[in-house]
């Protein structure tokens, strides 16, 4: 098995993959090989079964064929341990980590270290979490509570996890995607160290800068069957993009340019004892104002003040120039003020219903004549947000949590705009979704804020900001340091001031 990874020969060979689910073929004769030392990317549209694959090769999902071979031999991973001790790390989509507990108590979870006497020892998990943690350049107290952190501070936890173990293959499942610019470069540092280390790492995204450059190999599936691999010095991003879609698409659909009209939401002066301070700004109707900041700059928190989710402490909101209270999410609905958030699984966007019921149930209200639901028109709006969002679902009737991680987004979006608000906060909109449906979502808010609507869209993405808002706020450690139109900005610019460097400070826009 040495002499396997000594002459180039793949530490992972999966062969004939096949796998289905009620009325989806999610993977058909799937081949794909990984190396020691390289990157090989998974890329293909939402849904077309890049998660299962990896769920596959940690064990969770049981192949319906084909067959796995790990340094030459044929083995059956069985179970997620299984995978583990065999050297499968698995950084998943939607991490699977514990609030209640510490961050040391996560890194270790079912793989705990014992002392001599057969007992849990603690100082030397905690020694070798802060070592981890170290090496990841993660400034994290390893006795924090995971409820504690932000969302890519958890993202860390989850890789320090992945990392605990001495494994000879690494999944990473969009790693990037809830994290910002800074943690991206320090990620994609760590994917270096780990090449170094020689281990195989499998890497998903739907970000083409960053695949070009972290890997040297790719795969592309599209609808559950391999399009196409090779080496990426021998690709481009189009023929990636091409493989992955079959046709051409626009990244960006560039806002229409719409009439801006009269002040719809003010801000003033809004503070909160710990997560921003005196923020001001105005959104007018057909307006995007896109919210650009790194990684715990305060603007989901604010975000959320103004959904009525969290509290602030003082200032003042105005809607159409009357002040309004919001002290819970269903005053912000009931007032047209919708929000939908960054961390849609976990903040109980995703329900335990059927697909059509999750986009529906803010509506009901709506829709209910004489208290009478009318379910044929509540399928019809199911549908029609579902079409225009690109949903991919095998039947709107089956469980939300049947979709792919991507889908399961798309379903969040589509569900608070089928309640038709007047004012839209889109939290990092295109997260985990594909390039197709990233135009889609992007040609739709478009749309929106052509028939009226004010939206505000949070985005760590430079080019979503640059090519969808109509004025820029940049925040930093809870403040607002500038708004300016679009045409005023530049991706430099606004890393400098998201990061606070000064002219001299050397930034790549990335
Ligand atoms: N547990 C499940 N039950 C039923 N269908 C499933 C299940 N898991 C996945 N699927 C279906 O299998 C297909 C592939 O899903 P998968 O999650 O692998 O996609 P993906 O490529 O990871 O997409 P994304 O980019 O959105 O994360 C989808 O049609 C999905 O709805
Ligand atoms: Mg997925």
């Amino acid at each position: 098995m040495a002499m396997d990874e000594e002459d180039g020969a793949p530490v992972l060979r999966m062969r004939g993959i096949g796998k289905r689910f009620p009325g989806v073929v999610a993977l058909q004769e799937v081949d794909l090989a990984l190396y020691p030392g390289q990157v090989t990317a998974l890329v293909g549209e939402n849904g077309a079964g890049k998660s299962t694959l990896v769920k596959i090769l940690c064990g969770v999902y049981q192949p319906d064929s084909g067959e796995i071979e790990l340094a030459g031999e044929t083995v059956r991973l069985n179970s997620a341990e299984q995978a583990m001790q065999l050297g499968v790390s698995v950084i998943h989509q939607e991490t699977v980590l514990f609030d209640e507990l510490s961050v040391t108590e996560n890194i270790f979870l079912g793989q705990q270290m014992r002392n001599r006497l057969g007992m849990l020892d603690w100082p030397t998990m905690k020694k070798r979490a802060v070592a981890i943690l170290q090496d990841l350049e993660a400034d994290i107290d390893p006795d924090a509570k995971l409820r504690d952190l932000g969302i890519a501070q958890k993202h860390l936890v989850a890789i320090a996890r992945a990392l605990s173990v001495d494994s000879r293959i690494v999944v990473m499942d969009e790693p990037t995607a809830a994290l910002s610019w800074k943690e991206i470069e320090e990620l994609y540092a760590i994917v270096e160290k780990l090449k170094s280390e020689g281990k195989a790492i499998l890497f998903i995204s739907h970000k083409f800068e960053e695949i070009i450059r972290i890997a040297d190999n790719y795969t592309v599936f599209r609808d559950g069957v391999v399009a196409g691999s090779g080496q990426v010095a021998d690709t481009t991003q189009d023929a990636l993009i091409a493989l992955m879609v079959g046709r051409k698409v626009d990244q960006i659909f560039p806002k229409q340019m719409v009439e801006i009209g009269e002040t719809v939401l003010e801000v003033r002066g809004l503070s909160h004892p710990t997560e921003f301070a005196d923020i001001s700004f105005t959104v007018r109707r057909g307006e995007i104002l896109g919210f650009y900041g790194l990684v715990g700059a305060g603007r989901s928190e604010l975000m959320q003040a103004l959904f009525g989710v969290t509290r602030f402490s003082t200032g003042e909101v105005v809607l159409d120039g009357a002040p309004v209270t919001l002290k819970s999410p269903s005053d912000a609905v009931k007032r047209g003020i919708v929000y939908v958030p960054e961390e849609r699984q976990r903040q109980g966007a995703v329900l335990p219903l059927p697909i059509f019921q999750n986009i529906t149930l803010p509506s009901l209200g709506r829709l209910s004549r004489n208290g009478l639901l009318e379910l044929a028109q509540e399928f019809d709006l199911a549908r029609q947000y579902a079409a225009r969002l690109e949903l991919k679902a095998a039947s709107l009737s089956h469980p939300v949590n049947t979709l792919s991680g991507g889908n399961q987004q798309k379903v969040v979006i589509a569900k608070w705009l089928a309640t038709e608000p007047r004012v839209i906060i889109l939290d990092e909109p295109t997260k985990g979704i594909d390039v197709g449906s990233k135009a889609a979502v992007h040609g739709f808010m478009s749309e929106l804020a052509r028939q009226g609507l004010s939206v505000i869209m949070v985005s760590s993405e430079i080019p979503e900001i640059l090519g969808m808002s109509d004025r820029i706020a940049v925040m930093r450690e809870g403040r607002i340091v500038d708004t300016a139109p679009r045409q005023e900005a530049d991706a430099e610019s606004l890393i400098r001031m998201a990061i606070g460097a000064t002219q001299e400070a050397g930034v790549d826009a990335a």
